[in-house]
């Protein structure tokens, strides 16, 4: 690296001929923490101000934010190689045991090829039927002029999709028991990931970890009752579980009961709160443009007619996946992924020193004008390729400029369920309704995914 010294920020240049300057300059012990802390999503829009590798320094430890697709996608790609994923908090390795989301190495790739067969496209095309019948019973009950908080229900909706597509629980009862303990403890893990718990050392006891313990203990329970009413039951169930249960490694070996109720958990806090918190942010982008409103009406009226959607449907719902592609744009459910450089690491071709927390952010780049034209602008076209702008050229969008779903060795196992089912509670609920938000503007909020800040209030129209 070369250096030259400027007023307010040193100035370094990678290997690649890419700019490093120094972040903004904090303050004693804590560095930049208090300044993340406060607004962590405009803290990350005024880095990428700065540059493509800007350092800085959350607490005591040296800190990379990088803003570049191209390096987002070397971070992304060396993950388990160069990179080390952090360490999560301890309340989420109370809740999520040591699945797949946890583990690291060897056991990691071996969860990994285990769970990923039970999440195929092929399979989930079973669970789109569970996706679309739930969303019906939703539309069924609704009706024109209901008042709704769309997040309530959206929360609603996508648990009881979950609960069925992966513990195959069929009685509400059943449904009920294992949704409410999942929703203390998903409370209590955003609790610590936004508050003092984040930064609090692993053996210093906390009401919220207490809490999720307890809550931890009634999941256990639950999910111990239903595999063992799967190992009674007779013949293979369409449901994840019974897909994870029938799952052998190389050695022909079965995952075990603790790892069942290990991955069973991680798929279920994994998929849940993202899913729902995309569908909230979809309608309420919808509610404040009426032309994208109307655009998605119509191509659910031309491919669907008046009959339900199918997985097959999922294919030809274009215009749809857009929808659901630029919300995730937007407003991107998870906001940040971080690696820790290891021995060897590099970005742009420049070593980068071990210890140190690369940071990157789908919020700020996913808002670059340098990717998007006219970046804060709700515009599903520039996925279908039928956005020309004043030029007459449809837009390219770089590899790794749009990655909601992380990539690389890690990218989301259930990048697939979740599309299909966003677009398939999309296509049910949009064929019949629109939903008129009361707020002007709602703010996201980021805990452990992008939230909205209150109730999302709205009217049901029917179309
Ligand atoms: C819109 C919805 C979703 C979003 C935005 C999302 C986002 C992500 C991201 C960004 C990662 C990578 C994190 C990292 O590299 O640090 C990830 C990993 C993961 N996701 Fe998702 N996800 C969604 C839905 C789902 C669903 C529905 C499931 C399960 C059915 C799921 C299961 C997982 C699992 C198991 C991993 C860990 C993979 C590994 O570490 O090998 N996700 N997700």
């Amino acid at each position: 690296m070369t250096t030259q010294a400027g007023p307010s920020a040193v100035v370094t240049t990678t290997a690649d001929g890419r700019k490093t300057v120094r972040g903004p300059r904090g303050v004693p012990v804590l560095g930049n923490l208090p300044e993340f802390g406060k607004d962590p999503l405009a803290f990350f829009e005024r880095l990428r101000e700065r540059g493509d590798f800007v350092r800085w320094r959350f607490g005591r430890t040296p800190a990379l934010f990088i803003a570049h697709p191209e390096t987002i996608g070397e971070l992304l790609t060396e993950v388990e190689r160069t990179f080390d994923q952090p360490d999560l908090g301890i309340a989420f390795r109370t809740l999520l045991g040591n699945g797949v989301v946890v583990a690291k190495g060897p056991d990691w790739r071996r969860k990994r090829s285990l769970v990923q067969p039970s999440v195929r496209p092929r399979q989930v095309k079973s669970y789109a039927a569970t996706m679309a019948e739930c969303a019906v019973d939703l539309a069924e009950r609704w009706a024109d002029g209901q008042r709704v908080d769309i997040r309530r229900e959206m929360a609603a909706l996508t648990q009881l999709i979950a609960v069925r597509t992966i513990f195959g629980v069929d009685t509400a009862a059943d449904a009920a028991s294992i949704g409410r303990a999942m929703d203390v403890a998903q409370r209590e893990i955003g609790a610590e990931f936004s508050g003092i718990g984040a930064i609090l050392p692993d053996w210093v006891p906390t009401p919220g970890r207490a809490r999720v313990r307890r809550a931890t203990a009634v999941i256990d329970a639950e999910v111990s009752r239903v595999v063992a009413r799967h190992r009674d039951g007779d013949g293979e169930r369409p449901d994840l579980l019974s897909r994870l249960l029938a799952a052998q490694d190389e050695t022909g070996a079965h995952l075990s009961d603790r790892e069942i109720r290990d991955e069973t958990v991680t798929l279920y806090i994994g998929g849940h709160e993202t899913t729902s918190s995309t569908l909230v942010w979809a309608w309420y982008l919808l509610s404040r443009n009426p032309r994208v409103q109307e655009a998605l009406g119509a191509e659910l009226d031309r491919v669907l007619g008046d009959r339900e959607p199918g997985f097959d449907d999922y294919a030809r719902l274009t215009y749809t996946q857009a929808v659901v592609k630029e919300t995730l744009r937007l407003y991107p459910t998870v906001w940040l992924i971080t690696g820790l450089a290891k021995e060897g690491a590099t970005l742009g071709g420049t070593p980068v020193p071990p210890g140190t927390r690369v940071w990157s952010s789908q919020w700020a780049t996913h808002r670059d004008g340098r990717w998007y034209r006219d970046p804060l602008e709700f515009r599903p076209e520039r996925w279908t390729g039928a956005d020309d702008g004043e030029d007459g050229q449809a837009e390219e969008i770089p590899e790794y400029a749009w990655f909601p779903f992380g990539g690389g060795p890690r990218v989301c196992l259930g990048t697939r369920f979740a599309m299909v089912e966003a677009v398939l509670v999309l296509a049910v609920l949009a064929r019949r309704y629109r939903l008129d938000v009361d707020s002007e503007e709602i703010r996201p909020v980021p805990s452990l995914t992008l939230q909205p800040d209150r109730d999302v209030l709205a009217t049901v129209r029917a179309r």
